[in-house]
């Protein structure tokens, strides 16, 4: 089955498509990606040092339907090869997810096949989980721009939300602090780059909801400290203050995982979202004593693929929901709340 995937949920338009077929089988964590295209806007919004949502949707406009032009180039396909159509229909920007929404639902309409609204954090998931699938239970850890949450899977199907940023997400500390070092947007990549060459010892700055306890998270008392360091004292090295930041991020990421791990006795954790790209999450992980799933290089940020990726899943466990064409940009979206099933929270929101 080729399913191509749409997201548009923030400043990235990402279209890809995946093949369950060319796995070993049906089963969707086999599915073969076929294609990834990722039109970034990121030299449209850097002037502003951060997302212009109304643009950011014109942007998906003008390029979505290149974008897909190239996917199915990509993939050696034309449209009438296609089984299945999914995109994010939450959460994100309105107008941003408005623009991938009505085109996968338009050109799954016409082409006469399934659509699958997809939750743009299960995406992230279905891209971190290993191919063959993973038997819960297990932990999950999200950690991107606009999200951070810790969630425990009990078992199949079931999300159980241990933890999330009280405040910023760690993503967005990165981009936030990359801002104060005058790195530009977006800025976690350059923050990270820069600190694998600066001394963390060097900077001293707190460690956020110290001896608390608990896998709830906390950024944005790390990234005024940032402030506040360099405000009274300017000469510090961009490149110290940068690693001392990401030590204490990531350390802060890894602590309450491996806390829930010890807690809950698990021994598998999957990391998702566009801080899993960082080497120092993925080196420290390794030490964890855990078994740790991160997606492919290419799959960490926003992307398509991993949305065609959940569908995918979901198309494997039943035929998709003829209600999913009717389905709304829902910038607002738990994944789950407490003890709640995903599926539950999707049908109720969709
Ligand atoms: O998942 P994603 O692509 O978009 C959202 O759904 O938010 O995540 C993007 C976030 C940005 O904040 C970006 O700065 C951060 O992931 N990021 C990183 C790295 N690569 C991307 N943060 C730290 N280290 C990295 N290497
Ligand atoms: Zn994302």
């Amino acid at each position: 089955m080729r399913i191509l995937g749409i997201d548009t949920s923030c400043d990235d338009t990402g279209v890809g498509i995946v093949d369950t077929a060319a796995g070993r089988g049906s089963d969707a964590g086999t599915a073969a990606v076929l294609a990834n295209v990722v039109a970034s806007q990121a030299a449209v919004h850097a002037p502003y040092g951060g997302v212009l949502p109304e643009q950011a949707s014109r942007e998906h406009l003008s390029v979505i339907d290149a974008v897909v032009g190239r996917a199915l180039e990509e993939a050696g396909l034309r449209a009438r090869d296609l089984d299945a159509v999914a995109a994010t229909y939450g959460p994100g920007l309105a107008g941003a997810l408005l623009v991938g929404l009505s085109y996968g639902k338009g050109l799954a309409w016409g082409l006469g096949v399934p659509f699958v609204k997809v939750h743009h954090l299960e995406g992230h998931l279905a891209a971190a989980v290993p191919a063959g699938g993973l038997r819960p239970p297990y932990l999950c850890l999200i950690a991107s721009g606009g999200h951070t949450v810790l969630f425990d899977v009990p078992a199949e199907g079931e999300l159980r939300q241990l933890g999330r940023s009280l405040d910023d997400a760690a993503g967005e500390a990165f981009d936030k602090v990359a801002r104060l070092l005058g790195l530009g947007f977006p800025g976690g990549p350059a923050l990270a780059a820069l600190a694998a060459t600066g001394d963390a010892d060097a900077v001293d700055l707190p460690r956020p909801l110290a001896g608390r306890g608990g896998y709830d998270l906390s950024f944005s008392g790390l990234k005024t400290a940032v402030a506040v360091r360099l405000e009274k004292d300017p000469g510090l090295a961009p490149a110290d203050v940068a690693a001392a930041f990401e030590r204490r991020a990531i350390d802060h990421l890894i602590g309450a995982a491996t806390r829930a791990a010890r807690d809950l006795d698990r021994h598998d954790l999957v990391v998702a979202g566009g801080v899993a790209a960082n080497a120092r999450l993925r080196g420290e992980l390794g030490r964890a004593g855990l078994r740790v799933h991160l997606p492919p290089p290419g799959l960490a940020t926003d992307n398509g693929a991993m949305i065609a990726l959940a569908a995918a899943r979901r198309l494997a466990s039943g035929p998709a929901d003829p209600g999913d064409l009717a389905a709304d940009a829902t910038p607002y979206l738990p994944l789950a709340a407490e003890g709640t099933r995903p599926r539950d929270v999707t049908r109720r929101e969709g």
